[in-house]
C-alpha cells in the first residue's frame, strides 16, 4: 500500500527525520513510537503531502507520491495531532463541512456521514455542539472526519494523547476496526502499552531516526524474553554495575546515574540482586521487576526511558 525510502527532513539545524524506510500492507496497522519532538508528525505529515520532504520516496500503490492528484487524495486520510473542529457546530455539521471538502455531497454525504458516527459511537450525540464533547469525543470526531471519503491508507497523529483510558480503548477499537476492513493504519503514538497492544509492527523512533523496527515479539527478542530489574536510587550506575558484577551474573540493560537496569532469566534473581547491592552497601530507593516490554527494549535501543 505505501512504501517510503530514505525519508529525511531538516528545519534549520534541526534533522527533525533522518532516512526513515518502512512499508505498510493493507490491513497492517503500523505504529511509529517515540516521545514528543522525534519527527513523528513531520514523518506522517510528509507521507500526507502537506510537507515536501528533503530527500527520500513516498509510493503509494506503486505510484510516486503527488499531494496535487485527487487520485491520491482520495485514497489517503489523515487524522491530524490537533482536533480541526469547530466548537458551536455538531458533530453531524462539522462532519457535513469535511465531507463537502472532499467532495462528498447530497446522499452520498450524508450515508457517509452517519456511518462514521456509527463507527465512533456517536450516534445518539451527533447532533449536540462539539463543545459540549468531552475531549475523547472530540477526539473520535476527529477520527470520524479523517475517514469520511474512506480512504484505503489512514494517518493517525497520536489520536489518543491526552484521551482517558476509557476514551483510549474505545479509540483502539475503531483503529483495530478501520484495519480488519482493509484499510492501512500508520498510527503515531508516545504511549507503549498501546504500541504494544494495538501495532502488528512498530518503528521505534528517537531523534529523527528509526532505531528499530519489527512486531512486539521481534522486537522483544532484541532484549531477550525474560525479566529486568530496574533499581533507582542515590548510586552511580556504572559503578554499581561494575562492583555486581563480581557476586551476580545478569546482563547490564543499561546504567546511568541513580539508575541500574539488568536482564534475568528468571523473576526469582531478584533475591540474588537484592542481596549483591546490600553486600556492597548501596540501597534502591525504588526496585521493580518486569517482564520485557517495550519500553525495555526503547531503553536498549537509545540508552534512555521513554518516560523522559
Ligand atoms: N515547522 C517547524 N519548524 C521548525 N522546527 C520544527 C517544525 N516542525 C517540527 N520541528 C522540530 O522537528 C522535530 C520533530 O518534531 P515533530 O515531528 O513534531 O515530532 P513529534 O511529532 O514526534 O513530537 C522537533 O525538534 C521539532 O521542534
Ligand atoms: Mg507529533
Amino acid at each position: 500500500m505505501i512504501e517510503v525510502k530514505g525519508l529525511s527532513k531538516r528545519f534549520g539545524d534541526i534533522r527533525a527525520v533522518r532516512d526513515v524506510s518502512f512499508s505498510v500492507e493493507k490491513g497492517e496497522i503500523f505504529g511509529f513510537l517515540g516521545p514528543n519532538g522525534v519527527g513523528k508528525t513531520t514523518s506522517i505529515q510528509m507521507m500526507c503531502g502537506l510537507l515536501t520532504p528533503d530527500s527520500g520516496t513516498i509510493m503509494i500503490d506503486g505510484k510516486e507520491l503527488n499531494p496535487d492528484s485527487t487520485e491520491v487524495r482520495r485514497k489517503i486520510g489523515f487524522v491530524p495531532q490537533e482536533t480541526a473542529l469547530y466548537p458551536d457546530l455538531s458533530a453531524t455539521e462539522n462532519l457535513r463541512f469535511w465531507g463537502g471538502l472532499y467532495g462528498l455531497k447530497g446522499d452520498a454525504l450524508n450515508s457517509r456521514v452517519e456511518d462514521v458516527l456509527r463507527l465512533v459511537e456517536l450516534t445518539n450525540r451527533a447532533d449536540d455542539k462539539i463543545a459540549t464533547y468531552s475531549g475523547g469525543m472530540q477526539k473520535r470526531v476527529n477520527l470520524a472526519a479523517g475517514v469520511l471519503h474512506n480512504p484505503s491508507l489512514v494517518f493517525m497523529d497520536e489520536p489518543t494523547a491526552g484521551v482517558d483510558p476509557q476514551g483510549r480503548f474505545a479509540i483502539l477499537n475503531i483503529v483495530r476496526e478501520l484495519a480488519a476492513s482493509g484499510k492501512a493504519i500508520i498510527y503515531t503514538t508516545h504511549y507503549m502499552d498501546e504500541a504494544q497492544k494495538l501495532c502488528d509492527r512498530i518503528a521505534i523512533m528517537d531523534l529523527g531516526e528509526i532505531l528499530g523496527m519489527g512486531s512486539f515479539e521481534e522486537l522483544r527478542d532484541q532484549v531477550g524474553k525474560g525479566f529486568q530489574i530496574f533499581a533507582k536510587g542515590d548510586f552511580d550506575g556504572p559503578k554499581l554495575a561494575h562492583q555486581l558484577r563480581k557476586e551476580y551474573e545478569g546482563e547490564v540493560l543499561h546504567s546511568g546515574r541513580g539508575l541500574l537496569a539488568v536482564v534475568v532469566a528468571d523473576a526469582t534473581e531478584l533475591g540474588r540482586f537484592v542481596a549483591a547491592m546490600k553486600a556492597q552497601g548501596v540501597n534502591a530507593d525504588d526496585l521493580k521487576i518486569k517482564e520485557t516490554d517495550l519500553e525495555t527494549v526503547f531503553l536498549k535501543l537509545t540508552g534512555r526511558e521513554l518516560r523522559d
